[in-house]
Formats: structure tokens, sequence, C-alpha cells
């Protein structure tokens, strides 16, 4: 199973953002932990990040043909774009999202996600282990389309 993994703005600051909230480690130790999970678990990763919205959805969409699944943590974009919703659902593939933090927990406006509505199921609050348990997830529920 071909997995893209697209992460949002400010996840590249890992580390230096809030450790109290996202942790000490760098987003270059977050695509390393991505990598290594995918590989014990059985899966092909190809991760992504960006901070442009537009960029984000091209990703998307370059997606369909060529990749079996999505994982999204949209970040901030996943509280405020409609434009990463309607790319997921174009593609129409498998997709889970994903949160670092436990955005239940947070601020009001972060209860709120437009990427959700095309997606298979939310983890959050794990650190980098929701991540492994979204490609998990992917694995088990392969023939489920969205
Ligand atoms: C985040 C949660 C978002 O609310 C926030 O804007 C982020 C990171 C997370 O992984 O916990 O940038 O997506």
């Amino acid at each position: 199973m071909k997995i893209q993994v697209i992460n949002g703005p400010n996840l590249n600051m890992l580390g230096i953002r809030e450790p109290k909230i996202y942790g000490s480690a760098s987003y270059a130790d977050l695509e390393h932990y991505i990598a290594e999970s995918a590989a014990e678990l059985g899966a092909e990763i190809c991760c992504f990040q960006s901070n442009h919205e537009g960029e984000l959805v091209a990703r998307i969409q370059q997606c369909h043909g060529k990749a079996d699944a999505i994982i999204i943590n949209a970040a901030a974009y996943t509280h405020t774009s409609v434009a990463i919703l309607d790319a997921l659902k174009a593609v129409a593939l498998p997709a889970v999202e994903v949160h670092l933090s436990d955005v239940s927990a947070r601020e009001m406006f972060r209860r709120h996600s437009y990427p959700a509505m095309a997606c298979q199921t939310v983890i959050a609050g794990y650190g980098f282990a929701s991540y492994r348990m979204a490609i998990k997830y992917l694995l088990e529920n392969s023939s489920t389309q969205n």
C-alpha cells in the first residue's frame, strides 16, 4: 500500500515551536519515525510538508492514480480550509486525519475540522504515534473507500 503523508504549516518548526504541546523532537525526527513505522508495518510511505495551502492542495491532487491512501495533518489549515477538504473529496482516496496534540482538549476553534469530513477517522493526541496508528488503520481498513 502506497501512503502519502501530508503535513501542513509550522510542522517544519517541530522541536522549536511550543515544545510543551508538540515536544522537543524535530520535523526530521518525525519523518524518520514515520519511515521506520511504515517499514515495520509493511507500507510504502512518502512524506510531504508545506506551509502553503495551494501546495498542499496540489499534492493531494497528485495522489490521484499514484497513492492508495492519504494521511493528513493539515495543521492550522485543518480548521479553515475548504480547499483541502475539496481536494480530498476530489481524489476520493481512503484518508485519515492525524494530529500530534489532542485538538479536542484545546481552544474551541481547534475542535472543528474541514478535512475530517473526507476522512475515515481522526487520530489525535498521541504525538508521533498518531501517524503510526493511522498507517495501521489504513492497512487494516484498506478495502473501505470514502
Ligand atoms: C496540529 C493541531 C493544530 O490545531 C495546529 O494548528 C497545528 C498542529 C497538531 O498536530 O496537533 O499546527 O495539527
